[in-house]
């Protein structure tokens, strides 16, 4: 195996080829690009420095450092240009058999010590490897899109890939300024695997028809924390290639419930309604359509003095620039009018309400209440307008908007973060990467606040486990079922 990487080959001249190709230039090394399409590789190329200029009138690069890169990767005609390079990443089509004889190909080219490497989003890297005389030299090295801005790479792990070339791997992805992490091969590696629940559980919940899709995006996005709302984020993403990988993955993993992809999102595809690019998706796009907007609650009732926990909790701790207020007493809980505020745990409120002896109002989860701009609701049957508008109106006054959402159990965000979390869980559990290698991924390949497991920690494992069993005893689906590894937390 060579001892460190100058020159790199890459083949596919796409979007994610040329952004790998942008990765290794400005780190350093000597880039050679191949796609079967000459002329397109050229335009690509030229492309390539288009977007560099950009960076350099916004300040982010010098004029220097843009024409470093551009020279730096250098088009060829031919895979036999590949001899020299210390390793080859392939980025070509999605494609089982192109990829095997590709690598087919490639193998007989380049010099014994070359690393191979797939960028391959979806296909067993063990079987993409079969096709080599020596499997051992092959793995996945999974960069996001675009390449050059986002940290993440996932280095993937044949059956029989050599240890000291991950090692390697995650060498380079270090000296390439990403963050490396390392995933067996198997369906969706972490990231498409971990962040399926983000869209199943928004779409079995419009089908369910708990929320509208704007109000389903606002909690998830403005409550929760996330980046962008899960049907937001489809329609950017297509809702036809977010609906493959679900595809894929269910397949793989044998039908495993869990992943079952949604019928609504069927629907959509045969319609051609696939998002931002046809200009119709979960929402309208193009010069006339009409943002859409949520319902929110608004209150200028009057609230006078209201109970909080003497021990800041995770939910109460967003009442704190009350702390020295005279209209806050200390108690064992959140009472505001005679109705005690609780985080969902998977429970409805009637039933909470049943069993405290008290009306309830749920309080739906967020990666940060301090930060929400936005909480979402669900009331027990015995809060009543008094005491609704009485809430209301204190969780406007701390600046937050307000949703109410149908007494369901496990609410939106809740049952949402549960399975996100059983998910990552249960990738831990079954060998596909380690606890930080999961929490490193969903931050820095799909940019959520905080990692699961982290998160996991911060609100009780119990607080997780009940959420999931409660959903699995009232939609008795096994698709709800616990992860041994979040029972072992307990
Ligand atoms: N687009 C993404 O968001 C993304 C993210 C991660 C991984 N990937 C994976 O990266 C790979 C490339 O995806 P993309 O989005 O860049 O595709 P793309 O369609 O933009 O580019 C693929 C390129 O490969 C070329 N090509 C096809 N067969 C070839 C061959 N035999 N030899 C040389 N060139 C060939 C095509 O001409 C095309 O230019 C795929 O395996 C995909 O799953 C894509």
């Amino acid at each position: 195996m060579v001892d460190e990487i100058k020159i790199v080959g890459v083949v596919g001249a796409g979007t994610m080829g040329m952004g790998i190709c942008e990765v290794a230039a400005a780190n350093g090394c000597k880039v050679l690009v191949h796609d079967i399409n000459e002329t397109f590789a050229q335009q690509a190329h030229e492309a390539m420095a288009g977007r560099l200029k950009k960076r350099v009138i916004k300040g982010k690069i010098t004029q220097d450092q843009a024409d470093d890169i551009t020279k730096a990767v250098k088009v060829v005609k031919s895979l036999d240009a590949f001899q020299v390079c210390d390793l080859v990443v392939e980025a070509v089509v999605e494609n089982l058999d192109v990829k095997k004889q590709l690598f087919q190909q490639l193998e007989q080219l380049v010099s014994e010590n070359a690393l191979l490497a797939t960028n391959t989003s979806s296909i067993s890297v063990t079987a993409i490897a079969a096709a080599l005389q020596s499997p051992s030299r092959l793995f996945g090295l999974h960069f996001f899109n675009p390449a050059p801005v986002m940290k993440l790479v996932e280095i993937i792990k044949g059956l029989k890939t050599e240890e000291t070339h991950v090692q390697m791997a995650k060498r380079l992805c270090k000296q390439w300024k990403k963050i490396p992490v390392v995933a067996q091969s198997t369906p969706g590696f972490i990231v498409n695997r971990v962040a399926r629940p983000y869209y199943g559980e928004a779409l079995k919940l419009y089908q369910e028809q708990m929320a509208s899709i704007i109000h389903l995006d606002t909690v998830l996005s403005k409550a929760a924390g996330f980046r962008m709302g899960p049907f937001a984020l489809m329609d950017l993403i297509g809702i036809d290639v977010n609906f493959a990988v679900s595809q894929t993955v269910y397949r793989e993993m044998y039908n495993d419930p869990r992943y079952k992809p949604s019928l609504i999102q069927g629907e959509m595809v045969h319609a051609n309604q696939l998002g931002r690019k046809t200009d119709e998706g979960f929402y309208p796009y193009g010069e006339t359509a009409k943002k859409a907007k949520p319902d929110y609650l608004h209150s200028d009732a009057q609230f006078d003095r209201f109970t909080v926990p003497d021990d800041m909790t995770f939910l109460s701790r967003m009442f704190s620039e009350f702390e020295y207020d005279q209209r806050q007493w200390q108690g064992d809980k959140i009472i505001i009018s005679g109705c005690q505020l609780v985080m969902s745990n998977g429970m409805t409120a009637k039933q909470v309400e049943k069993k405290d002896g008290m009306p309830t109002c749920l309080v739906d989860l967020s990666f940060d209440y301090m930060k929400a701009e936005c909480l979402s609701l669900a009331f027990s049957p015995k809060v009543d307008v008094f005491m609704k508008n009485r809430i209301v109106a204190l969780i406007n006054h701390i600046g937050k908007d307000v949703l109410e959402c149908p007494d369901q159990p496990g609410m939106i965000a809740n049952r949402t973060i549960a399975m996100l979390i059983n998910e990552a869980a249960d990738a831990v559990f079954n060998g596909v990467c380690s606890e930080d290698d999961v929490d490193l991924a969903m931050k820095y390949g799909v940019n959520y606040p905080k990692g699961l497991l982290a998160f996991a920690e911060e609100i009780g494992w119990q607080h997780v486990a009940d959420t999931l069993e409660h959903l699995q005893h009232w939609f008795g689906d096994d698709r709800y079922r616990l992860s041994p590894y979040v029972r072992s937390q307990l």
